[in-house]
C-alpha cells in the first residue's frame, strides 16, 4: 500500500442514522448504502445489530445488510454489542463486525450498559467467536478526549483500552472523539500515547465535528502517521447517549483536504456530493458538507 494512501472508513449509514429522529425506511438506506459503494469508498459501515429498545432506527440491521448489492472490492463492517449481535450478523452472512468500548466509565453505562471492565468480558467471547467464523473485528473506543458526562479522559486511559482490544484481537482501533471536542494539541497527546502501544497502522481515528475541529485533527493525525480516517457523508451523525454531538466529519470534506494534500482515497469527490446532496434531501436537511455546498453552487 502506498504511503499516501488513505482508508475513508465511511460511517454515514450507522453512525449518521443512528441518531435520527424520524423512521428512515430500510429501502432509503439500502440505496444510500449502494450509491455510496458506487463512489470508490472501499468500506461502508452499514448498520448495528444493537437492541432495537435503546435503538430502533437500527432496528432494520438484518433487514438492510441483505438488501443491499454488495460489491466484491467493498467491506460492510456492522455494529454488534454482544453476542445476541453477533450471532445476528452471522445469520445475515457478514464477514465484518465492529465492537464499541470506552475510555469512560459513565458513558459504557449510558451507551452499553454496563462498566469500561465489564465490556471486555463482554466482549473478549465475542471477538473469539468472530475469529472462529472467519468474521474480522474492528475495535472502536470512545471519548478519547473527553466524555459528556466525567470531562476529559487522560490519553493513558485511551492507550490503555486500546492495546487490551487490540490484544484481544481487533484488527484496527478506531479513536472517536465521540463529543468532538478534541484540538490538534490534545490529538497529538492521544496519537503519541497510543501509538506506543498500539502499532501507527492499526489505528484509525473517528471525528465529530461539534466544535469543528474535526479536519483539523484529521490532519494532525496524518502528518503523525495515521492512514485511516472514519467520516461520514454530508456530516450526518451523532450519538444518541452522546447529548448534544454533532455529526461526524463530513466525508466529502475530508476527501477535498486528501485530495488538495495529494493523497489517493479512491473516492470520486463528485459522486461523493452526489450521494451526500441526495441523502440530505432524503432527509429534508441542509448537506452538512461545507465542499458540497460550495461545489454544488458553482
Ligand atoms: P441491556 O438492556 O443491558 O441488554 O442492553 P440485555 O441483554 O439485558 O437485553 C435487553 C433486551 O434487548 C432484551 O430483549 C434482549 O433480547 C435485547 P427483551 O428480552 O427485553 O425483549 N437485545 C438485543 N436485541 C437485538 N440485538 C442485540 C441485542 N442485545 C440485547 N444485539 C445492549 C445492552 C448492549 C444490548 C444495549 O445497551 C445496546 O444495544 N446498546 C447499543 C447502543 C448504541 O448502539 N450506541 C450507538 C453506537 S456507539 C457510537 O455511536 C460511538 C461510535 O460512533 C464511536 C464514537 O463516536 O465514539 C462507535
Ligand atoms: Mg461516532
Amino acid at each position: 500500500v502506498s504511503p499516501r494512501f488513505v482508508k475513508i472508513v465511511e460511517v454515514g449509514p450507522r453512525d449518521g442514522l443512528q441518531n435520527e429522529k424520524s423512521v428512515i425506511p430500510a429501502e432509503t438506506k439500502i440505496e444510500f448504502i449502494n450509491r455510496l459503494s458506487d463512489t470508490g469508498l472501499s468500506v461502508v459501515e452499514a448498520t448495528s445489530f444493537v437492541s432495537p429498545k435503546w435503538v430502533p432506527q437500527m432496528g432494520d440491521a438484518k433487514k438492510v445488510i441483505t438488501g443491499i448489492a454488495k460489491k466484491e472490492h467493498v467491506n460492510y463492517p456492522c455494529l454488534t454489542p454482544n453476542i445476541k449481535g453477533l450471532d445476528s450478523a452471522i445469520e445475515a452472512g457478514v464477514k465484518e463486525v465492529a465492537v464499541f468500548l470506552a475510555a469512560s466509565d459513565s458513558f459504557s453505562k449510558k451507551n452499553i450498559n454496563c462498566s469500561v471492565e465489564e465490556s471486555f468480558d463482554r466482549v473478549k467471547p465475542l471477538i473469539t467467536k468472530a475469529q472462529e467464523n472467519g468474521i474480522l473485528v474492528r475495535g472502536y473506543v470512545s471519548c478519547v478526549v473527553g466524555c459528556p458526562y466525567e470531562g476529559p479522559i487522560s490519553a493513558r486511559k485511551v492507550a490503555e483500552v486500546s492495546k487490551k482490544l487490540y490484544d484481544m484481537g481487533c484488527y484496527e482501533i478506531s479513536l472517536g472523539d465521540t463529543i468532538g471536542v478534541g484540538t490538534p494539541g490534545t490529538f497529538r497527546e492521544l496519537i503519541n500515547t497510543v501509538s506506543q502501544v498500539v502499532p501507527l497502522k492499526a489505528l484509525a481515528v473517528h471525528c465529530h465535528d461539534t466544535y469543528g475541529q474535526a479536519l483539523a485533527n484529521i490532519h494532525c493525525a496524518l502528518e503523525m502517521g495515521v492512514r485511516v480516517v472514519d467520516s461520514s457523508m454530508a456530516g450526518l451523525g451523532g450519538c444518541p447517549y452522546a447529548p448534544g454531538a454533532s455529526g461526524n466529519v463530513a466525508t466529502e470534506d475530508v476527501v477535498y483536504m486528501l485530495n488538495g494534500m495529494q493523497y489517493e482515497t479512491g473516492v470520486d469527490l463528485s459522486k461523493a456530493i452526489e450521494t451526500g446532496n441526495w441523502i440530505s434531501e432524503q432527509l429534508g436537511k441542509t448537506n452538512g458538507s461545507k465542499a458540497a455546498r460550495a461545489l454544488t453552487l458553482k
